[in-house]
């Protein structure tokens, strides 16, 4: 049985995957409106998967005996000073998302709890994915990002994420 500490933590990682699908529609709503597809489209994917996330909690938390308990999500801030604000934001949210994994996986481990810690292992792996993916973004972007050329191969790299 998880521990009463160890639900609420993962209740409220729920909220926080459900809030990173709501930053990166928002992302992917800033992109479109610019005209930048292929950036909203890999957004859009990437929003899709954070609410794969947060079922994958839910389901976890059910499968326990523990009935989740959803609160209210954050608006996400979508004024974006410029194309490279929202990866930015990306980054350091995946970065944020990775510390609160970490933040869980410690508490089952002080409790002892094996089952717990083998499950976050999957957030744990992911994580490492997201960050790479987010950091790389950045990285394209600063490299080719400057011009209209390079924006458009980014856009259309971008937009062949199924
Ligand atoms: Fe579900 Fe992008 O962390």
């Amino acid at each position: 049985m998880i521990s009463r500490k160890l639900s609420e933590k993962l209740n409220e990682q729920i909220n926080k995957e459900i809030y990173s699908a709501y930053l990166y529609q928002d992302i992917s709503n800033y992109y479109a409106v610019k005209g930048l597809k292929g950036f909203s489209k890999w957004f859009a994917i990437q929003s899709g998967e954070e609410l794969d996330h947060a079922r994958k909690i839910n389901g976890y938390l059910l499968d326990e005996g523990i009935t989740p308990v959803l609160g209210a999500i954050a608006a996400p801030d979508s004024r974006f000073e410029d194309l490279k604000a929202p990866l930015v934001a990306a980054y350091e949210h995946e970065k944020f998302i990775t510390s609160s994994i970490n933040d869980i996986f410690r508490a089952a481990d002080d409790e002892g709890d094996y089952r717990t810690k083998r499950f976050l292992g999957w957030f744990i792996d992911e994580q490492a994915e997201e960050e790479k993916n987010a950091s790389d973004l950045v990285t394209e972007y600063d490299l080719f990002g400057s011009t209209s050329q390079g924006l458009f191969m980014l856009d259309s790299k971008l937009g062949e994420r199924k």
